[in-house]
């Protein structure tokens, strides 16, 4: 199983737009990375084996709300719990920061990362019509409060 740690900065930023480029038709520009994780709001959790990174999620927390950015898993690593450590290690830092809700949007068509949210507590708050490019897509924005860790 992988090892969910918080990433410093840029801190394997090459790796993580090389999978992002690989996981998504339109992925996130380094650029996009590097300015928000300039922010100071965001913070980015990455999955190791070993010294290899097999998975990252982004998270952003302003004003008591947490958003799930982004995440993704290496395409031969899914299916093993990764995803969902990753989502769990987001959340936990979200309540550390002193986040009360938690909210993200994924598109219509995603069912394995719908199916991973709504297992992790999330539940449908509405549609953003059209909202994803390339392809064009409804995106389902969804939401959870986050309950105190321990
Ligand atoms: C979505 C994603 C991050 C899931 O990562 P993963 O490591 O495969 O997920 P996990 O193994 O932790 O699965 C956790 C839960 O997610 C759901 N899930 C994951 N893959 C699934 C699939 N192919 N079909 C249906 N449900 C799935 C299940 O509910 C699963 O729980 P279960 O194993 O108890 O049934 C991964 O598929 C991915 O990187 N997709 C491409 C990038 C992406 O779409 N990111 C989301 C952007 S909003």
């Amino acid at each position: 199983m992988a090892e969910i740690v918080i990433l410093d900065g840029v801190e394997r930023l090459d790796e993580i737009c090389a999978m992002e480029e690989i996981c998504f038709s339109d992925p996130w520009s380094r650029d996009a990375f590097e300015s928000t994780l300039d922010s100071g709001f965001a913070c980015m959790l990455g999955a190791l084996d070993g010294d290899r990174l097999v998975g990252y999620a982004l998270i952003q927390c302003i004003g008591g709300d947490a958003e799930l950015l982004n995440i993704a898993v290496s395409p031969a690593c899914r299916g093993c719990g990764i995803g969902r450590a990753l989502l769990e290690a987001g959340v936990s830092e979200a309540v550390v920061r002193g986040c009360e809700m938690m909210f993200l949007e994924v598109r219509e068509s995603n069912a394995s990362a719908r199916a991973l949210y709504e297992k992790a507590g999330f539940a449908k708050l509405g549609v953003r019509r059209g909202y994803y490019t390339h392809p064009r897509e409804d995106a389902v924005m969804m939401g959870r409060g986050l309950e105190p860790v321990g």
